[in-house]
């Protein structure tokens, strides 16, 4: 039975209450993915992040930037349904066109979605994985969670993703602890791919990475959203980062949105003087 609770189904989008960016598409148009409104978090008296609203299409990928404490991952959190926003509303659009009040998931469905839908790769590849379980059972895992059984096929494609990530065959009983930073990282990002998810949210996934290291993981990482037509929502404090991977862009500032618009734009032409800045920085860096 489909979970019914807490979603809509758009047969009859008028029906959808406070969603007019989503109805008002035009009919030829793709649905939105993720469609956020209005959404603030704070922790006690401190802005976590404030009144931010944005569109996320099937096959793009959204980069959030701003300096540290801006509130990126407070975003991409609430994004992910890891806490309730204190005001506004995220809806995801899922496989079946079912749309879901991100805030309002039973617990059930937001694990269903992590685990199908869904990935989230973190910065520390130790928080995305398991560290006491095989390479190649971090990423049978995410695939039984999906409902596969035979050992042999979980063995099989555990080995085709390993070699997707560029990760040799032969390393696929060693432990994560085994495993350089680099390759923890593309080991996440398997395990996060292998099952076909529609959404990947991302934490500064190059963060902790040598510079030659991150410019291969950031070459793989276009790879598979071009291949996959991934949609993701990446956050980084890197612009480089940012206009390598990202179609769009919106850049926070104290928890709130300054500037939003196409990377190009944006990191060619920063209007807000906060922009000017984090480009000018980064020129002269
Ligand atoms: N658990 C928490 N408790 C209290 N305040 C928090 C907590 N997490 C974040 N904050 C505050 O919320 C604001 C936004 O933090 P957030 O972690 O979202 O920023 P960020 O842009 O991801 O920063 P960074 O680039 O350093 O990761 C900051 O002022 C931060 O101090
Ligand atoms: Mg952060």
């Amino acid at each position: 039975m489909k979970d019914i609770s807490t979603t809509e189904q758009l047969d009859n989008p008028t029906v959808v209450s406070g969603l007019m960016e989503i109805t008002t598409d035009a009919p030829d148009a793709e649905p939105v993915l993720l469609s956020v409104r209005d959404v603030s978090h704070y922790y006690g008296n401190r802005i976590g992040c404030r009144n931010i609203s944005l569109d996320l299409w099937p096959g793009e990928v959204l980069g959030i930037v701003g300096e540290s404490g801006s509130g990126k991952s407070t975003l991409l959190n609430l994004l992910a349904g890891r806490f309730p926003p204190a005001a506004g509303t995220i809806h995801y659009r899922d496989g079946e066109g079912i749309l879901h009040d991100v805030n309002k998931l039973p617990e059930a469905v937001r694990r269903r979605l992590l685990r199908t839908e869904w990935g989230f790769v973190y910065q520390n590849p130790r928080d995305g994985l398991r560290m006491r379980v095989s390479a190649g059972g971090n990423i049978g895992e995410r695939l039984m969670a999906c409902g596969s059984r035979h050992y042999g096929n979980i063995r099989g494609t555990a080995l085709d993703w390993l070699s997707k990530v560029e990760i040799a065959g032969d390393r696929v009983d060693d432990h994560p602890t085994a495993y350089s930073g680099g390759m923890q990282q593309r080991l996440q990002i398997a395990r996060n791919l292998v099952s076909s998810p529609r959404l990947i949210f991302m934490d500064e996934p190059t963060g902790g990475l040598d510079v030659s290291v991150q410019a291969k993981l950031l070459d793989l990482l276009r790879q598979l959203v071009r291949q996959f037509n991934l949609s993701v929502v990446l956050v980084t404090h890197d612009l480089v980062v940012a206009r390598l991977l990202a179609h769009r862009l919106i850049v926070m500032r104290r928890g709130e949105v300054v500037e939003a618009g196409l990377s190009d734009q944006v990191l060619d032409d920063p209007h807000h003087a906060y922009t000017q800045l984090l480009v000018s920085s980064i020129l002269q860096g």
